[in-house]
């Protein structure tokens, strides 16, 4: 048997069974029942009530109520301990693998955060980094230790993150610990993404913008996405708001990879193109109803290119990624400005309501509502979009903020808002 098999008794005290109850909320009270194990039945219909054992000192038996303090050999654990949470399991494992040599730094070491896709966890860049770890990681027990976190999590496969690299195509270095490759299969929101974990990465971080791309109403319409990744915007584009068809722009030959085999996966590879290459280079013209530009901390390079392929008779709706610098909210947070329409005489009138206004009106956004510094933003974008577009064209236009939207907090005092903006040309009188 293994030394994890062998019960360890734990210090209870025995009562008659009417007494039980009494007893129990005594201990309770006094903080001494020890939660971890169940009652346990004795010979003779009485029942024992474990006890902490360090705490055993405090312990008064009541005078009144005939009991005996016993060991229970063969401890149950309670439901409640059965419900470890996923940390736990990792550290109680980790532990009895290490025996031991198990000590506070490495208790103190073991995560309590990753991502998992399908059957692979990702662990960030700073789990698992005390020297002890690193030693063990690399030495002869190195595979033991990785099986161990993979099978206390239930996955197969363990990789760690490490930097994003600065290469503008936000490859990740990843390394995989446990398994052959980093392909994976995440599902998020009915859609299948997969990808290489090593090559490519997936943003959990913006899955409220997911959502919100899903359910906005785009049947029939033509979108350029111009930074595409995987797909994280164009699949929920093509699969829950029926667009069309998209134009996926993408430079990473292995987002782009990812990105065919994901379209294959969910039966939508006919209605995208991909454009494999730059995007601000991309010759498309007068075609799309809709652009999506998710790139942070700007998508400012591509503002021309989505100017030029914005359909030139109808016009469409831009979503502008964009970080935001917020310095810290004052207490009493003043109501924003309504977003102003660009472009016409009544832009500087604080009451006009654009498409949605309301939306924004006070609307708490991780925390906060939109802020003053975002709706500049928005407005000085409206601005130069506007004017690219009348250069572009040689005609007036205008631009109107439909909606901001907070997608995540990025750095402290930077979020990542997206900006919708209807720009239509202006029909001669
Ligand atoms: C932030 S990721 C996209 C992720 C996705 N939009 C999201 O927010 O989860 C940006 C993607 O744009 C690509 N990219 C950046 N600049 C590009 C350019 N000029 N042309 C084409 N692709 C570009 C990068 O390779 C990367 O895959």
């Amino acid at each position: 048997m293994e030394a994890k098999d062998v019960p360890i008794p734990v210090p209870a005290l025995a009562t008659e069974r009417r007494f039980a109850q009494c007893i129990r909320e005594h201990l309770e009270e006094e903080q001494l029942l020890d939660g971890r194990y169940q009652l346990q039945q004795m010979p003779g219909g009485r029942v024992a009530l474990p006890v902490l054992e360090e705490k055993l000192s405090q312990l008064c038996l009541p005078t009144d109520m005939p009991c005996e303090l016993v060991q229970i050999q063969d401890p149950v654990p309670s439901r409640a301990s059965r419900q470890r949470t996923p940390a736990q399991k990792l550290r109680d494992e980790l532990q009895q693998l290490l025996g031991e040599g198990w000590s506070e730094e490495l208790d103190r070491d073991v995560p309590h955060a990753w991502q998992r896709h399908g059957d692979l966890v990702l662990l960030s860049e700073d789990s698992f980094k005390a020297a002890l770890w690193e030693r063990l990681g690399k030495g002869k027990q190195g595979p033991a230790l990785w099986k161990t976190v993979a099978s206390a999590l239930g996955a197969r496969r363990v990789a760690r993150r490490g930097r994003v690299l600065p290469d503008g195509m936000r490859t990740p270095s990843v390394t995989l610990l446990l398994g052959q490759d980093g392909w994976v299969e995440h599902v998020d929101n009915g859609i299948r993404y997969t990808f290489d974990v090593t090559k490519c990465m997936f943003s959990p971080g913006n899955i409220t913008e997911k959502l919100r791309v899903a359910s906005l109403p785009c049947s029939g319409e033509v979108l350029v996405d111009l930074y595409a990744g995987i797909g994280y915007f164009t699949l929920p584009f093509l699969v829950h708001a029926a667009a069309a068809f998209v134009h996926a722009c993408e430079w990473n030959i292995h987002a782009v990879e990812a990105l065919h085999r994901t379209l294959v996966l969910n039966g939508v590879r006919d209605r995208c193109h991909i454009h494999h290459g730059d995007s601000r280079q991309l010759e498309l013209r007068d075609v799309a109803d809709r652009v999506n530009l998710g790139l942070i901390p700007s998508s400012e390079e591509g503002w021309p290119v989505a100017c030029r392929v914005l359909k030139k008779d109808t016009g469409g709706v831009l979503h502008i990624h964009h970080n935001v610098e917020t310095p810290p909210a004052p207490a009493l947070w003043q109501n924003p400005v309504l977003p102003a329409e660009q472009g016409s005489p009544e832009a500087a009138s604080s009451d006009r309501e654009a498409q949605h206004p309301v939306e924004n009106r006070g609307k708490e956004v991780l925390g906060t509502r939109i802020r003053p510094e975002w709706q500049r933003w928005a407005e000085a974008t409206a601005t130069r979009i506007q004017g690219l577009l009348a250069e572009l064209h040689g005609q007036p236009w205008h631009t109107r903020v439909l909606h901001i939207e907070a997608v995540k907090s990025y750095a402290p005092h930077v979020h990542h808002v997206v900006l919708d903006l209807e720009c239509r040309p202006v029909l001669p009188a």
